[in-house]
């Protein structure tokens, strides 16, 4: 779907979006009386995301609410979903959304773009039998009376990362006989070619040397071999931040295998991954001005004569010694290597990692936040404001010495797993083990964000793209300016 901006309305057919607070707005008003009689007749109060259809004129005009005063700062967001989401396969081909009675300056503009664009992404790539009603028929919106600056604002700074969320989606929607370690490579490679970002691939071998024991461990099961995915996007100066992600391209749990019932979410156990993966192809395409290297742990969690059984211990490459006492805790496993490896190669003042890793996270935060952990407050404020900013929501989580004790091993240094009660905090602890002195940390259990099972302003049901804003606006509040 083609974005543009015009100073008045387009010739030829469209369907025409008006916002508006309530029925007495201008937008509405200015139609004329059989406009406001339908809104009336409707109920419509102006509600931020609400909608009501009238033709008028042989036109479809779409009146979307912007809360009562226009002001609430989701509201252009959700003014551009609803939109996309009323029109994207209403028959109609082109849009026109008319900003002028909204209020909105330029940055609001954009971000009514932003939600618009954000919205239409659909992966349609297997379904070979859409019915005709089915497929989208929005090729094109026009956004006009956004301002002079709403184009430049919305190419500059949000089209980058509408590429971004669109490509952890689509790793995020791939099924795992798609996307697996080495094919998960593959795709990131050709959508990252041009875009400056460095890219590295480790392989087993290379893995075996560096002796990343836990890592190596998870995917031993798997005939698909694991690779770490290392990128890097050059733009400012100093010591790296590093983004760490969870790639764990299929999660069966390993011989601890998982319950039938719902095991194919499992596909989506790569979410931190794409979230690192995404937001480094934004940061690119809009030449932040940050140093970022992006750090994926990529395997495949599967029970075979060959997979690591409960009891075994591993080696880390830190040196550190775990008991694998639950084949299905494995993310962690797989973080604790790909954090050795980025703090012994890029030392990092900061490093976020982002893991679908506990379903503990779903009991207690629900789809609604992913939680977050941090051993620096200022770092864990920067992460609440760009999650306050983005709508990548987090929720603040504790850590304490009280609950590190509980994954202490009579074998080795450390088990996989605590007890049941508390489980994302414990996960979040072992991650800890593995983070060196000095060094700022955050890690976000993001198990009930990467994919979703109804639709929102800005995503449709299935994968949000979760992480990608966030880490985006991080990098721009943080380490740009
Ligand atoms: N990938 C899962 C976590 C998960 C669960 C994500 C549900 C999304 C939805 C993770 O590898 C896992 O299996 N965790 C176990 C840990 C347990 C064995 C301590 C869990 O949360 O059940
Ligand atoms: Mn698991």
């Amino acid at each position: 779907m083609q974005i543009r901006f015009a100073d008045r309305h387009p010739d030829g057919d469209f369907a025409l979006v008006l916002p508006a607070s309530g029925v007495d707005a201008d937008s509405v008003r200015n139609l004329g009386g059989e406009l406001a009689e339908a809104l009336t007749r409707q109920r419509f109060d102006g509600e931020a995301g609400s909608a009501v259809e009238h033709f008028q004129g042989g036109r479809r005009i779409l009146v979307v609410g912007i809360g009562k005063d226009g002001q609430e700062s989701d509201g252009p967001e959700k003014l551009g979903g609803t939109a996309v989401a009323r029109l994207l396969t209403s028959g109609e081909g082109h849009a026109v959304i008319d900003l002028s009675g909204a209020g909105y300056d330029a940055d609001a503009a954009a971000k009514v773009a932003l939600a618009m664009a954000l919205r239409s992404w659909r992966h349609d790539r297997y379904r070979t039998k859409l019915k005709e009603k089915q497929k989208p028929t929005l090729d094109e919106v026009t956004v006009v009376g956004g301002g002079e600056d709403a184009e430049q604002r919305y190419r500059s700074r949000w089209e980058p990362v509408v590429q971004g969320v669109s490509l952890t989606r689509e790793l995020v929607t791939e099924p795992a006989n798609i996307i697996y370690p080495e094919s998960f490579v593959e795709r990131v490679r050709s959508s990252l070619d041009g875009t400056g970002v460095e890219l590295d691939v480790l392989d087993r071998a290379a893995m075996e040397k560096l002796g990343m024991g836990a890592l190596l461990g998870v995917a031993q099961g798997s005939v698909r071999e694991a690779r770490l995915l290392v990128l890097r996007w050059n733009g400012g100066e100093g010591q790296p931040t590093a983004f760490v992600g969870r790639g764990v391209t299929f999660d069966t749990g390993g011989i601890s295998i998982k319950p039938a019932q719902g095991m194919e979410a499992m596909k989506w156990d790569m979410g931190g991954a794409g979230a690192v993966v995404g937001a480094l192809k934004a940061l690119a395409l809009r030449r932040a001005k940050a140093n970022v290297v992006g750090i994926c742990g990529l395997v495949e969690n599967m029970p075979s004569g060959n997979a690591q059984r409960p009891g075994d211990v591993v080696t880390t490459m830190s040196g550190q010694t775990v008991e694998v006492i639950n084949t299905d805790a494995e993310g962690r496993l797989v973080l604790a290597d790909a954090l050795a490896y980025v703090q012994r190669n890029f030392k990092p003042e900061t490093i976020i990692d982002l893991a679908t890793l506990t379903g503990a996270i779903l009991v207690a935060l629900g789809h609604e936040f992913a939680g977050l952990y941090s051993n620096d407050e200022e770092l864990a404020g920067r992460l609440m404001r760009a999650a306050d900013e983005s709508g990548d929501k987090l929720w603040r989580m504790p850590l304490a010495e009280s609950f590190d004790r509980l994954i202490d091993s009579p074998i080795a240094d450390m088990k996989n797993v605590g007890p049941r009660e508390g489980g994302s905090i414990t996960a979040a602890q072992f991650i800890q083990r593995f983070v060196e002195n000095g060094v700022k940390w955050a890690h976000i259990d993001m198990a009930g964000k990467a994919w979703a099972d109804k639709a929102s302003a800005t995503y449709d049901k299935g994968a949000t793209g979760f992480g990608v804003r966030l880490l985006d606006q991080y990098v721009e509040d943080a380490l740009e300016g």
